[in-house]
């Protein structure tokens, strides 16, 4: 089979298409023909070697969505022939999805129900996830609560806007202008350009004086915005940083309205069949949908991966082997 490796860590160009033997499942493995594979940024964390060096030579691919084509010895529950999604899956143990066929872990996938698109949820994983526990797992997101997405138009951004949406939230976030239409109809109330100056004084006059739930995926230029605009009781729920010294001007903001801060990995959540549970239903009753800029091919990962962190798009880039 055809599969993505990397042979030393560096730059978008290490990744080269090689022919391998199609692995074996283990006892409590699936065999699955990758339909799709979700290109994220930590994809390319693991590439270049700043999240967690990997044994090389590596395949990345975190998320995935495909056929079973093989069951390990003890596997219960899934078939030949199932269609699955899952994420968690090229972490730097097991080899990644950016291939013709992966080897998964059954506690990594679920079931796609008939109706959820195979190439949506093979993008959907890491951000949906992502979303589902900072929102509902972390920030406890209940209804009518004012729920800031700051970068509605990411990834994980236009899965959160969508869950928060579908809690039945009130949605603010930000987003470049071309972006807003789109995130509307994906069930934003209130979408704001992230580069105005008064973006603190138009969220709290959207959130009615204060925010009380936010995922922040740029900790180190939102911090301190954060606690401006937060209401008392505010969950913030961190989830990256651009540069690793996020830091207050002023945390006596966030003291005096006891704001809560949640940092979190998506890699930590305790069973991740979970949240892809809650997602697949989200998928399949519509409430949910994975937003495709652009599909690639295997050859095209470079590219990929040199677009996920360069460009701007609404919503996924995705690997069709
Ligand atoms: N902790 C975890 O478990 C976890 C999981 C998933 C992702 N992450 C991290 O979360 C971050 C986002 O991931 P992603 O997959 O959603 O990436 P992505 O698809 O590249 O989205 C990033 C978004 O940030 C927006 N943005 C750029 N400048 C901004 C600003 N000044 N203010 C607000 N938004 C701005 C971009 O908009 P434009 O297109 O307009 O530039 C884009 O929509 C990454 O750092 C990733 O590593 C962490």
């Amino acid at each position: 089979m055809r599969a993505v490796r990397l042979h030393e860590h560096g730059d978008a160009d290490v990744l080269q298409v090689d022919d391998v033997d199609r692995p074996e499942p283990d006892a409590d493995e699936l065999l699955v023909e990758v339909a799709a594979a979700g290109v994220n940024p930590v994809d390319t964390y693991f590439r270049d070697g700043s999240y967690e060096p990997v044994d090389v030579p590596f395949t990345p691919g975190v998320d995935l969505a495909g056929i079973v084509t093989e069951t390990g010895d003890d596997v219960e529950g899934f078939d030949e022939g199932d269609r699955v999604f899952g994420t968690g899956i090229g972490n730097g143990s097991f080899q990644g999805a950016y291939a013709e066929y992966a080897t998964v872990p059954t506690d990594r996938v679920v079931s796609l129900p008939d109706d959820a698109d195979l190439t949506e949820a093979g993008a959907a994983g890491v951000v949906a996830v992502t979303a589902w526990r900072a929102l509902v797992a972390h920030a406890d997101l209940e209804p009518a609560e004012y729920c800031l997405v700051h970068g509605g138009s990411g990834g994980v951004g236009h899965a959160a806007v969508q869950i928060a949406d579908a809690v039945s939230a009130r949605v603010i976030t930000t987003a470049a202008e071309e972006y807003h239409d789109d995130l509307e109809a994906l069930g934003a109330g209130t979408v704001l350009d992230y580069a105005r100056d008064d973006l603190a004084d138009a969220v709290l006059e959207a959130a009615d004086g204060g925010v009380d739930a936010i995922l922040d995926h740029r900790l180190d230029d939102y911090l301190q915005f954060d606690a401006d605009v937060a209401a008392t009781g505010c969950r913030v729920v961190g989830i990256g940083e651009n540069s690793p010294d996020p830091g207050f001007t002023n945390d006596g903001a966030a003291r005096s309205k006891d704001v809560n801060y949640q940092f979190m990995s998506m890699f930590n959540t305790p069973d991740l069949r979970v949240p892809l549970r809650g997602v697949a239903y989200l998928m399949e009753s519509d409430e949910l949908s994975i937003e495709l800029a652009r599909t690639y091919d295997l050859e095209e990962a470079p590219q990929a991966h040199r677009d996920v962190m360069n460009e701007s798009v609404l919503g996924k880039l995705v690997i069709e082997p």
